[in-house]
């Protein structure tokens, strides 16, 4: 299928992106942001335009394109799932990473890669900072990592931005499931996993600002709304602020029939790098988890 830019440049000057996973939960809020500015002429290529599982195509169509800068928001996320799929998990999230960053060094682009904080082990008990060592504890978390190392490789300008626990318009998540299953009565969530819920549509604010820098240096860096909490407390925020009456019942992960994958018990990241090279701040996943409800209409 030929891809066709969203936007046409006002000027030479303007900067030209790829977005790949255009239609994820990341990706439908970058392109929301990002498509339709002037300013910018923008690819989405979803997984119709560009599987990432066929390196083939991988090669001709990013050849045929001239662009600035590749966000790489497309990524096999079935946690659970790339336990059995192994070998895909390490092709799309790993080695086609890698492909894509080697194509964005020989055409002079940069790549911004999505990364997570599965690639820890969880076991340091505080927020994770860009210097803390990895160890992932899942075929996922190692496939990522495979994916920062070999986008990393390729050029040290490109960028590996780690993620976690997101929330967002484009895909439903835990906040529609916790509404969801309040609806029915039946809440139990895990107390046991600590993390930063972050909101999608904040992520695609702190990238662009990423993009304006005049000296943006490549490397690893996190971005998350602050500070830690549990699934639980997470859940019971979600209920507050929609009203509910609900009492959610706090279970553990192993409670769960049918998980594959383990899962890091406490993988906060620490986003105090990006907000000095920003001069952003991040806002608190609760202020960012109320705008995320009150525009979807069920806050209360
Ligand atoms: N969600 C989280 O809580 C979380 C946490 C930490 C880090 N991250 C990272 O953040 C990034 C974005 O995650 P997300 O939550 O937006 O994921 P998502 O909603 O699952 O979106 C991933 C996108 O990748 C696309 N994709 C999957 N396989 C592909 C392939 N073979 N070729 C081309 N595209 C393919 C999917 O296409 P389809 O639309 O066809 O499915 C989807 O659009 C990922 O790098 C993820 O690892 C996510």
């Amino acid at each position: 299928m030929p891809v066709r830019p969203d936007s046409i440049p006002a000027s030479r000057a303007a900067q030209r992106l790829v977005i790949l996973g255009a239609n994820g939960l990341l990706g439908s809020s970058i392109v929301r942001h990002f498509a339709g500015d002037p300013h910018l002429q923008v690819w989405r290529l979803d997984r119709n335009q560009l599987n990432l599982a066929d390196p083939l195509l991988v090669d001709e169509t990013l050849a045929s394109l001239e662009f600035d800068w590749l966000i790489n928001c497309a990524a096999y996320t079935a946690v659970d799932d790339c336990e059995i799929q192994s070998g895909h998990a390490y092709l799309i999230n790993g080695h086609a990473a890698g492909q894509v960053a080697r194509i964005c060094s020989a055409k002079g682009a940069r790549m911004i890669h999505f990364s997570t904080d599965y690639v820890f082990d969880g076991a340091k008990g505080a927020a994770y900072t860009e210097e803390d060592p990895v160890n992932p504890i899942s075929i996922y978390g190692r496939s990522k990592l495979i994916g920062e190392r070999q986008v990393l490789a390729a050029d040290p300008k490109h960028l590996a931005i780690r993620i976690s626990w997101l929330f967002g318009p484009g895909r439903p998540g835990f906040p529609e499931w916790v509404v969801r299953q309040a609806a029915s009565g039946q809440l139990k969530v895990v107390n046991d996993k600590v993390g930063c819920p972050t909101y999608s549509e904040d992520v695609a604010v702190w990238l662009r600002r990423l993009l304006a820098l005049p000296r943006l240096a490549g490397g690893v860096v996190n971005v998350c709304n602050p500070t830690a909490t549990t699934w639980f407390e997470y859940a019971r925020e979600i209920l507050r602020l929609t009203g509910s009456t609900v009492e959610p019942q706090p279970i553990t992960m192993r409670d769960l029939p049918g998980l594959q994958a383990a899962r890091p018990d406490n993988s906060a990241l620490d986003p105090a790098l990006f907000e000095t090279l920003s001069g952003l701040r991040c806002r608190p996943w609760q202020e960012a988890l109320a705008a995320h409800l009150s525009a979807n209409g069920v806050a209360s």
